[in-house]
This record gives structure tokens, sequence and C-alpha cells, in this order.
């Protein structure tokens, strides 16, 4: 089975926790799109060159999820040369059988513009910015500038900027319980998947 659930949004929305539940409770693979461009902006030296030579393996590296590794990516990320080096792996991974999660900025509008379920996950620059301060600790306005000046690189960049697809049902997190924010993305997948015929895993 071909069937490909595409999850974007802004940082600290929601996006991983939501994406890896989803591909849990419906056994599709998961893909976390981000940690493509972290990689790459963490492989350090030319990044369209450590793009075209990224495996599988570069991903595995702990030191990925910290907020430096966040700026580095969304800075590597404005550049179309790496952008279109990651788009094959990408829709591969999409295209997989048995059901594939992906999630990031573009998954939606260019990458899977296909994706037979698509969902934009976001949230109030402040609480995002609160939530990504409780995994990372530090100075809290700090956080929240990061949250602002990523967001406005990841919105104002000319190639693949981060937006919702016009098909894409938008869940806002702000006031959302995370189970409440699952649940509103697992009644998508299902609608979808009932759309191709296909029928859910049972729970
Ligand atoms: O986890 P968080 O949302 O903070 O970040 P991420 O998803 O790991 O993405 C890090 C950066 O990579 C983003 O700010 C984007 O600039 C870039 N990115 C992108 O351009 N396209 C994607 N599909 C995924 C990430």
């Amino acid at each position: 089975m071909i069937f490909t659930v595409a999850i974007d949004g802004p940082a600290a929305a929601g996006k991983g926790t939501i994406s890896r539940a989803v591909a849990a409770r419906f056994g599709f693979a998961h893909l976390d799109t981000g940690l493509l461009y972290r990689a790459v902006g963490a492989m350090g030296g030319d990044p369209v060159d450590a793009a075209r030579r990224l495996t599988a393996a570069d991903l595995l590296r702990d030191d990925l999820r910290t907020l430096e590794a966040g700026a580095a990516a969304s800075r590597v990320a404005v550049l179309p040369e790496v952008r279109a080096a990651l788009v094959d792996f990408q829709r591969r991974f999409a295209r997989r059988d048995g059901g594939a999660v992906l999630d990031g900025r573009d998954i939606g509008t260019v990458i899977c513009p296909a994706a037979e379920a698509k969902l934009y996950v976001t949230a109030s620059p402040e609480i995002r910015a609160h939530r990504r301060w409780l995994e990372v600790g530090g100075d809290a306005a700090e956080v929240l500038a990061q949250v602002r000046e990523r967001d406005a690189r990841d919105i104002g960049r000319a190639d693949a900027p981060l937006r919702a697809a016009v098909d894409a049902v938008v869940i806002d997190t702000s006031a959302m319980e995370i189970v409440e924010a699952v649940k509103a993305a697992c009644t998508v997948v299902v609608v979808a998947l009932e759309r191709q015929g296909l029928a859910p895993k049972p729970e």
C-alpha cells in the first residue's frame, strides 16, 4: 500500500510528536525531514556537497537536536541546491510500501503535493517558544527570539517557504493537549484512508 501523510508547520508546534503518534497508530514509517537539514548543517564544509553525500547514517548523530543545529539547519535550508539534493530521498521514503508519515516545512507543498493526507500543525510563537524552552532550557527570551528568527527565515525564503498547502487541514495546538491534537490528526488520516478505499489498521 502506498499512502503518504504530509505534516508541515513551524518549529515546536507539535509536528514531531503528532507524526510519531500517527505513524505508530497506523503502522506507517516516519521521517523527520528536519533531521536532513540539521545533519547537512552539522556536517560543516560546503552544504551542497554535504547534502549530496548525505546517507541515512548521518541522521543518527546525537547532536542534531540542539538550538544551534536548528539554526544551522534553517541557514542551509534556504539554499535551493541543498533542497534539490534532498528531494529524491524524501520522495522515495514517501512512496515506500506500507505507508509513510513525513514531517517538515514543504512536504505538502513541494515534496509530496499529491500526498493522500495533509496536515499543517501550528501554534502561537509564545507557546512554541515555551515548549522548546521546556526541552532545551536556557534563557526563555533568547529561545523566543530564536523561534521568531527561524520562523521569519522559513516563511520568507524564496525556495519552498513554510506555508500550509491549500488542501491541508490546519491543527492549531496552542490551546490543545497533545492527546487531543493526535486524535484530530488521526481522524484526518482515517478519512483520507477511507477516501482511498483503504481500511485503517485496528487500534
Ligand atoms: O524541530 P523543529 O521544528 O524545531 O525543526 P526541524 O523540523 O528539525 O527543522 C529545522 C530547520 O530545517 C527548519 O527551521 C527549516 O529551516 C529546515 N527545514 C526545511 O527547510 N524543510 C523541511 N522539510 C524540514 C526542515
